[in-house]
């Protein structure tokens, strides 16, 4: 569990997302596309999840990319190589299903971009044509975006503010792809908004939308039931069903507002110094 390298990815206008390579030599072994684990920044702090990025099962490591939204992925960003990790669980979640679907997009917004890289390495690795739309609020929030060129056939990038790529959002140019070419899937990791158009963008195309869903988790082995989600009309446990659900069947609202139902008690002053391990 200790942090091997650290790297800042961005660090622009407040915001700060970094790359953590861990040791962790039994969760390499069997890591898989589309897997998440859980950490324990410290002892006394929360579980969260976060995707597994990439995985080195001869190095015995897995990579972690967060962006430091809230008190737990500041105290892991405030961790440096040498350091450890109080707890760390995984590899949790369903994998994404890797086979060759033909034409496949894949939609990345913000740190989703990260969550997209290894299933778009693997779908690439299976054979499929694969077209990248990665976007963000501005050029300086754009992650990623060298690794994943290499990886795509075509590859697009947008900016809320034009900064870079196109003027807009990522789902503009979904609309466009999928007007142009035939698509056979669209996998899409990002804010709700975003993958909730890309679902109904896709659905209007009559394409199979795939999203991964980031619903409130603590354990994250289908225990403590935080993380439901309403997919087709039925209940299910996004770490144990999921994390990977139909778009078309989500019920966005409801995840909306689950997701939201802490935001008061997370609005405390980070004490980030007493509480690093
Ligand atoms: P807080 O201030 O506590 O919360 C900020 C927001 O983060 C909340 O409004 C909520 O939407 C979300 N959040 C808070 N706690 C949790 C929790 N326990 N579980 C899920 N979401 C939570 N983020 C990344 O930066 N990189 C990733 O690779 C990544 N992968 C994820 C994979 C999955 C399967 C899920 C469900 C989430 C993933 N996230 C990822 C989101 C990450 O877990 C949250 O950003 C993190 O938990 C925020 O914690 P915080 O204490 O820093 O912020
Ligand atoms: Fe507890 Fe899914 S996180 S049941
Ligand atoms: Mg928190």
């Amino acid at each position: 569990m200790k942090i091997l390298s650290k790297d800042t990815l961005v660090d622009h206008a407040g915001l700060r997302i970094f790359r953590m390579v861990l040791d962790a030599p039994l969760i390499s072994r069997k890591a898989r596309a589309g897997q998440f684990v859980v950490i324990m920044a410290s002892r006394e702090g929360e579980r969260i999840p976060l995707t597994m990025v990439e995985s080195d099962s001869q190095a015995g490591t897995i990579t972690i990319v967060f962006q430091e939204t809230g008190f737990t992925t500041r105290m892991l960003g405030a961790l440096e190589p040498g350091d450890s990790l109080y707890a760390l669980a995984g590899p949790l979640g369903h994998a994404t299903e890797i086979k060759k679907y033909g034409n496949v997009v894949l939609l990345g917004g913000g740190v989703g971009v990260a969550e997209i890289y290894p299933v778009a390495g693997s779908l690439k690795q299976a054979g499929n044509r694969i077209t990248v739309i990665i976007g963000a609020r501005n050029k300086g929030l754009l992650i990623l975006k060298k690794e994943l060129e290499s990886l795509a056939d075509n590859f697009y990038t947008a900016t809320d503010d034009g900064s870079e790529g196109r003027k807009g959002f990522v789902t503009d140019i979904l609309e466009e792809v999928l007007k142009k070419e035939k698509q056979d899937l669209v996998y899409a990791v990002g804010p709700i908004p975003m993958m909730k158009k890309a679902s109904f963008v896709s659905g209007a195309a009559g394409v199979r939308a795939v999203v991964s869903l980031n619903a409130l988790m603590v354990d994250g082995t289908g225990m403590c039931g935080c993380c439901r989600v309403s997919v087709g009309g039925q209940t299910k446990f996004s770490c144990v069903d999921g994390p990977e659900f139909e778009g078309d069947k989500v019920d966005w609202e409801e995840l909306g507002l689950r997701n939201s139902m802490y935001c008061d008690k997370e609005s405390h002053i980070c004490r980030l110094n007493s509480l690093k391990p």
